[in-house]
């Protein structure tokens, strides 16, 4: 097979298995804070309220990074040079297209856990990028050990994008995870990496609970999500959202309070809680440079430089694999 343009994105489906829910939501209910896998939060209707959330005045993220990728991409190009585009947790693929235009890559690779998220996002870019040859691996990029051998990617310098600040989602223990795995994915090549940073705690607590409710709507979706696939019996009226800045841990803490002594069933286990304690449903870390730097080192990653925008409220950092 050669490596000509394509009208058409191709898939590969690596089937990844679905997640043990109830095993994970049971380990996250006996933790101190409780506390639920962040990926839970989207399901279709999760995924439509963050949609929503990323158009919300609070919240600025998504805005100010598609506007830093406009206004830099050309000279990212210059720095980083090309190759293959390997987008990580690619979901709507709506950040990439200035990176296609400057970076002129020999094909973009999309990795996203839902195949349907592939099939729509890859034709609608394909339709704005018609020169480039693109590929959609359906599977779970954090127990993949390798990328599928393929034409497009075979002998080709990776260039990985991991925009949106997705990593503040993970634990330190389980950024390094990803970021190792992620040299792994890129065999040698750099890494575009978007970090979101820390910000006065009364712009962090309003993005992070918007006033059109929408960041509470989202949360409260976990809990509708537990009842319907869990067969849980939460009330979502007895849960109250909250955004709190934790600025020791440079991250803000996101959580349902419950407003009462309750007791709620989850595939038939009981499990209490009192008045005001927290059920976490994220957090989001904030990362400085300096953070950003010390993650990146003990990922086996060199930091090499930062775009940012004008105000400076977040980066696009460039690594590369470290010797
Ligand atoms: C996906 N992630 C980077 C978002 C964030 O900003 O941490 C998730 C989010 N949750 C509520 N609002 C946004």
């Amino acid at each position: 097979m050669t490596t000509q343009t394509s009208a058409r994105p191709q898939l590969i489906d690596l089937h990844p298995p679905s997640a043990d829910m109830h095993r994970l939501v049971q380990d996250g209910l006996q933790r101190n804070p409780r506390q639920l896998p962040a990926w839970f939060l989207y399901d279709n209707e999760g995924s439509r309220l963050f949609d929503q959330i990323c158009q919300q005045p609070e919240y600025s993220l998504t805005r100010t990074e598609i506007a830093l990728l406009k206004s830099s991409a050309a000279d990212m190009a210059r720095a980083i040079g090309s190759g293959v585009i390997v987008e990580f947790g690619a979901g709507s693929a709506r950040k990439v297209g200035p990176l296609l235009e400057a970076m002129r890559p020999s094909a973009y690779v999309a990795l996203d856990i839902s195949a349907d998220h592939l099939v729509q996002s890859t034709a609608a870019l394909q339709a704005q990028h018609p020169r480039v040859p693109m590929l959609g691996i359906c599977c779970d990029h954090s127990q993949l050990d390798a990328l599928p051998d393929h034409p497009l990617i075979r002998g080709t310098r990776r260039v990985g994008f991991f925009p949106g600040s997705s990593l503040g989602n993970f634990t330190r223990d389980e950024a390094i995870a990803l970021l190792r795995r992620f040299r792994r994915l890129l065999d040698g090549g750099p890494l575009l990496l978007g970090l979101d940073q820390p910000k006065s705690k009364s712009r962090l607590e309003a993005a992070y609970n918007d006033a059109a409710g929408i960041s509470a709507a989202f949360a409260h979706n976990l809990l509708q999500r537990l009842n319907s696939d869990l067969s849980a019996d939460f009330n979502p009226d007895q849960f109250r959202y909250e955004a709190v800045w934790q600025e020791t841990e440079s991250r803000v803490r996101m959580a349902l309070i419950s407003e009462r002594h309750q007791t709620v069933s989850v595939a038939a286990e009981s499990w209490t809680f009192s008045a005001g304690e927290p059920l976490v449903t994220e957090y989001s870390v904030k990362y400085t440079t300096e953070m950003a730097r010390e993650l990146a080192k003990d990922a086996g990653w060199c930091w090499c430089r930062r775009w940012h925008d004008p105000a400076d409220d977040l980066s696009l950092h460039w690594l590369e694999a470290a010797d």
